[in-house]
């Protein structure tokens, strides 16, 4: 081993260090030091268009604890988080913990969503982060695992025939996560009917969000957020939407109350990786249903009646199609045409909060719900 490999194993084992052992010196210096966070888009450059983040190949074992009485977040208060296993590997895993009873707490079933809405018509509500800002690996919330903890999401390895040989960690190949993206607790997407705007029928899964503020969140934070608007996406035939936010904390929140107060290129950055990174996983291309496109009303709540119903749906104007798939970059480059505001997306939010209150009350005959249904029982 030569001097300079020395030193440089040296350095490595300093950082590695500081990626799986979140000490209380560690949480301090990520705070306090340039890390991945301050590379997040300040206040004022929140309007510039991609945030210019090092891809971080793992994950920074941030806890909510690390970011207690950290004034850029309104938390959740009471609960903290405990890490098992080394982050990008399958055995990395994030628990919730309510702090004064010790017990696990589930990041779907047991964190209130807490929605408000102000006199002004301001939407309020809690949200929990999955994959922090910069992040490229896709950290998930394991809906049918009992207590729900966040932990990398799987990807098959196949060897040249096509046999599944094992698993490896999932990242984002398309780049870093352009927000702060988790799910809204105590929301559900229900896989048998179609979704009242796009006809699709929902994912299985909690609503997705995204917030778009200047602060990087930790893995497992809870914390309140402003609503802005949503994305109709449709992925692989299921409804998908992706709710925007806003850090209520983030000085910008103040003056954001819609997805219009939002500047341009901040939208387009975000429209385009979501209308491109599947594709980068050889996956079959996102679409999104255009704001201007009539409701689909579907009512057999499979993906071939709503595939039917959404070839009769042109766009009010009558060259878009909907939903829009493959989206090019002129498409791109004009949000307006794809963002729901935040009126139309609180009517998506009740909508799968009633879903979620139909599935937690037993009404999910399929196998597919059942897998989620037992774990919100037993979450302790
Ligand atoms: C923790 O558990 C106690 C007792 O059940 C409960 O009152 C409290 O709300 C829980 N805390 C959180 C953050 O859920
Ligand atoms: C964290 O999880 C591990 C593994 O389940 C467990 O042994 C440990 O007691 C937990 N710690 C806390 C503080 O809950
Ligand atoms: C609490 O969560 C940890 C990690 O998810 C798990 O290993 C443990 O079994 C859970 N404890 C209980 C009592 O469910
Ligand atoms: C792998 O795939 C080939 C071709 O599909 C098949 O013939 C073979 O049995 C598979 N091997 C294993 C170990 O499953
Ligand atoms: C319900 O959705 C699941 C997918 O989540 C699917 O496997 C099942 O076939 C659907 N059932 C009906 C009756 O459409
Ligand atoms: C919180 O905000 C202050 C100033 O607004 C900033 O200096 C600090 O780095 C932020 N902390 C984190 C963890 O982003
Ligand atoms: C589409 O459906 C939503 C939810 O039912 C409703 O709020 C909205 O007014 C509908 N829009 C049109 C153009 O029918
Ligand atoms: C969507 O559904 C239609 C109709 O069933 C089908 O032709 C198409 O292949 C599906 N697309 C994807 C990406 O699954
Ligand atoms: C498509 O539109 C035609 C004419 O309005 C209507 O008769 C037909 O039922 C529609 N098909 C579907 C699948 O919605
Ligand atoms: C319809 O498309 C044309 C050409 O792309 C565009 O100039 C116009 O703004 C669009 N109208 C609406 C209502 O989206």
């Amino acid at each position: 081993m030569t001097p300079s490999t020395t030193s440089m194993s040296g350095m490595a084992l300093l950082l590695l260090a500081a990626l799986v052992a979140p000490t209380s010196a560690v949480r301090h210096m990520l705070q306090q030091s340039p890390s991945p966070a301050a590379n997040a888009p300040s206040p004022a450059a929140a309007g510039s268009s991609t945030p210019t983040l090092a891809p971080s190949p793992l994950s920074q074992p941030y806890s909510a604890q690390a970011f207690a009485g950290n004034g850029n977040f309104s938390f959740l208060q009471g609960y903290t988080t405990n890490i098992t296993g080394k982050p990008g590997t399958l055995d990395y895993s994030l628990q919730l913990v309510n702090a004064s009873t010790g017990s696990n707490m589930s990041a779907w079933h047991d964190v209130p969503l807490d929605l408000t809405v102000a006199a002004d018509g301001s939407v309020t509500f809690n949200t929990l982060v999955e994959i922090p800002t910069g992040e490229q690996a896709k950290y998930e919330t394991m809906s049918s695992k009992r207590g729900n903890p966040i932990k990398q999401d799987e990807l098959d390895i196949k060897d040249a025939n096509g046999n599944v040989t094992g698993q490896a960690p999932r990242y984002y190949k398309y780049g870093p996560s352009r927000g702060n993206y988790g799910g809204l607790p105590q929301t559900w997407s229900n896989s048998n009917i179609s979704d009242a705007v796009t006809g699709f029928p929902g994912d299985n899964d909690p609503l997705d969000v995204l917030d778009i503020s200047s602060t990087r969140a930790p893995i497992g934070g809870v914390y309140r957020v402003k609503l802005l608007g949503a994305l109709g996406m449709i992925d692989s035939n299921e409804s998908d939407w992706k709710v925007i936010v806003i850090n209520a904390a983030d000085p910008l929140a103040a003056t954001y109350n819609d997805i219009s107060n939002v500047p341009q290129e901040r939208l387009t950055s975000i429209l385009e990786f979501y209308a491109n990174y599947k594709q980068a996983e050889k996956k079959p291309a996102t679409c999104f249903w255009p704001v201007a496109a009539p409701n689909v009303t579907a009512t057999s709540g499979t993906a071939a009646a709503a595939a039917a119903a959404a070839s009769n749906a042109t766009s009010g104007n009558a060259t878009q199609a909907a939903p829009a798939c493959s989206l090019s970059s002129a498409a791109v480059g004009k949000p307006a045409d794809y963002y729901h505001d935040r009126d139309a997306t609180l009517q998506v939010i009740r909508r799968h909060q009633q879903d979620y209150e139909w599935l937690l009350a037993g009404n999910c005959g399929s196998k597919a719900c059942k897998d989620l249904w037992w774990p919100a029982k037993k979450s302790e």
